[in-house]
């Protein structure tokens, strides 16, 4: 055992008792932070949000979470988040609308990783600008909350692992607001083991259950240089193709499925004209830990009528193809 299973093993045990977690770990958050203030970066998925509410439960108004607009969010996810956070749970929710600051750093980068680093990068100092802000209104912030999970521990290369992928979190903050503490409450845990417990915190289904999202969003999805137009074009089609799978009843079958912006640009006919449009491709995988990731069987009629339908109805796309390649040796993601 390594240390990271050791740790895992003392907190989990060997299957995960969601009340007996739950009330562990608010104790623990109690006992680590007082009467001090946490803030927390919530990016809308899953991971952060069980994380949020943990915190919450355990801390109150004590709690301050942030969500940054990096401008590479799904259609509404902005808009969802502050609906269940701050409208259902009374969190204290801070939503800034970064996108132009993140694409004006972004422009004339085409490189996978180079990519990440300047989002994530960026996302630090979007970060590091609000808690600078809040430290002045609220007095001093003494800990800083995360929502990392067993997986990101693994696949981030400790105990032994190589790192696949830089990996998006807000380490890395500049030294003038480093926090005197990290608040990890899901640290311990797999995704599965996540979302029972924000389940039995209240959390709505729909975001409980809902796919794991990526920190760097989809930038990882929107090949070479990332613009808004490209961006919008992807969004739109995500929409369509997430839709289409929960009113066919299949994205049950899928642990993750959506859209990329290929990049890639085809002809096509629309109303008797020529078009020169975006490919864009769908891929929904199955898979238990992420680690490695199968194809889901759709139906073929299905996979026909949501091609057709993004193509038709997405201005700026004229074809769509289906990626069916496995992890290994593709990743899930497309960067
Ligand atoms: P890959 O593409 O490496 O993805 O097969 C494995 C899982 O990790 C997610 N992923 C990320 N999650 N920050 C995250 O929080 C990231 O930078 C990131 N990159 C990939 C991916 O969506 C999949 O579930």
């Amino acid at each position: 055992m390594n240390q990271a299973e050791k740790e895992r093993a003392a907190k989990v045990g060997k299957k995960l008792n969601v009340k007996a977690y739950i009330k562990a770990e608010i104790e623990a958050i109690r006992a680590q932070v007082g009467d001090k203030k946490v803030l927390l970066a919530m990016s809308g998925g899953v991971d952060s949000s069980v994380c949020a509410v943990l915190l919450h439960k355990a801390i109150g108004k004590n709690l301050t979470c942030v969500f940054v607009d990096h401008g590479c969010m799904r259609l509404n996810e902005a808009k969802e988040v502050k609906k269940v956070f701050k409208g259902k749970f009374g969190i204290n929710l801070i939503q800034i609308d970064a996108e132009k600051r993140f694409l004006d750093k972004a422009k004339g980068i085409t490189d996978p990783e180079l990519k990440r680093k300047c989002i994530g990068g960026e996302f630090i100092q979007v970060f590091a600008d609000v808690a600078r802000d809040l430290k002045k209104k609220l007095g001093d912030i003494e800990f800083l909350g995360q929502g990392t999970i067993y997986p990101d521990i693994i696949e981030s290369g400790v105990g032994g692992n190589k790192a696949v992928k830089a990996h998006h979190n807000v380490g890395g903050l500049p030294k003038d607001i480093l926090f005197k503490g990290l608040v990890e409450p899901v640290k311990y845990l797999y995704k599965d083991e996540v979302r029972k417990v924000g389940k039995a915190l209240g959390i709505p289904d729909e975001m409980v259950m809902r796919q794991p999202f990526p920190g760097p969003g989809l930038a990882v999805r929107c090949i070479g240089e990332l613009t808004k137009e490209k961006l919008d074009i992807l969004r739109q089609a995500d929409f369509i193709f997430r839709d289409e799978m929960k009113k066919a009843g299949l994205d049950k079958k899928a642990q993750q499925f959506f859209a990329i912006n290929t990049n890639v640009k085809s002809v096509g006919v629309k109303n008797g004209a020529r078009t020169f449009g975006y490919v864009i491709a769908l891929r929904a995988v199955a898979t238990s830990q992420f680690v490695k990731a199968g194809i889901v069987e759709l139906p073929f009629k299905f996979m026909v009528a949501v091609a057709e339908k993004i193509a038709t109805k997405v201005k700026g796309v004229n074809r769509v193809v289906w990626d069916i390649t496995p992890k290994p040796p593709a990743t899930i993601e497309w960067e």
